[in-house]
């Protein structure tokens, strides 16, 4: 069987699956989390993979970059390869100036400025929310308890903007006022489409960049920063 977008046979996919944008990092997360991965699609290039975690069934597949894309490819999962729970693995640029590099924020809501949002149910302005056993799954996993907030691990609102190269102070601002920790292109699609298809999503990023400094992460350790929000979603999924 084959969709427009995924060319893969029935059951190829593990009903959890993580989700990188970039494909050359789904390769890592299979070559460095899964055991026995093997590759199950790369139509466009964007690879996927299927292996197992400590003996449970797991899949890795990119979603490329922006709502549309990671919207694509979380609705054929969904509704044609009996995938249950997305966890999107991404990177995000810090907007509360508390953030720092190498953080990790587990998106409890995701604002958007899409389209597709503002449509998807005339009229209303549709609330964007993760899956809660998996978000409280991913939180218990950081060490996050009543009190406890464990260095460097965040939980909050993320904006999921249509545009990278956007130059709007004064909405940043607004966004941070009302507490949005940082930005990054997709989490917003992903719960929309995980409500529409009866799905489960959440998304975990780490912060490569930050809005109101310059700073950013030498690609070695990004990778090692990124492999601690691998290691919450296989976590999450295990637990929720
Ligand atoms: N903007 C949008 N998406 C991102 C960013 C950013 O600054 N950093 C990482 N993903």
């Amino acid at each position: 069987m084959a969709t427009p977008h995924i060319s893969a046979d029935p059951g190829d996919f593990a009903p959890d699956v993580l989700m990188p944008g970039d494909p050359r990092r789904a390769r890592h997360i299979a070559e460095t989390v899964l055991d026995d991965a093997r590759l199950v699609t790369q139509v466009r290039g964007i690879l996927g993979f299927t292996g197992t975690v400590d003996g449970r069934p797991v899949s890795v597949l990119a979603s490329g970059m922006g709502i549309p894309s990671i919207s694509i490819y979380a609705t054929e999962l969904f509704r044609f390869y009996g995938v249950r729970r997305i966890i999107r693995i991404g990177t995000a640029g810090g907007m509360a100036t508390h953030l720092n590099l190498g953080d990790v924020v587990i998106a409890s809501s995701a604002h958007t400025d899409s389209a597709t949002s503002a449509n998807r149910i005339p009229g209303i302005h549709y609330s964007h929310a993760p899956s809660f056993a998996l978000a409280s799954a991913a939180a218990r996993a950081a060490g996050l308890q009543p009190g406890v907030a464990p260095d460097g691990v965040h939980v909050g609102a993320v904006l999921s903007s249509d545009v990278f190269y956007a130059d709007r102070p004064e909405t940043t601002a607004l966004l941070v006022k009302h507490g949005t920790l940082a930005v990054e292109m997709e989490a917003a699609g992903l719960y929309a489409v995980a409500d529409a298809e009866g799905g489960e999503a959440l998304a975990i990023c780490t912060i490569s960049d930050l809005l109101f400094r310059e700073a950013s992460l030498p690609a070695d350790e990004r990778e090692l920063l990124f492999d601690r929000a691998v290691r919450l979603a296989v976590a999450a999924f295990a637990t929720a």
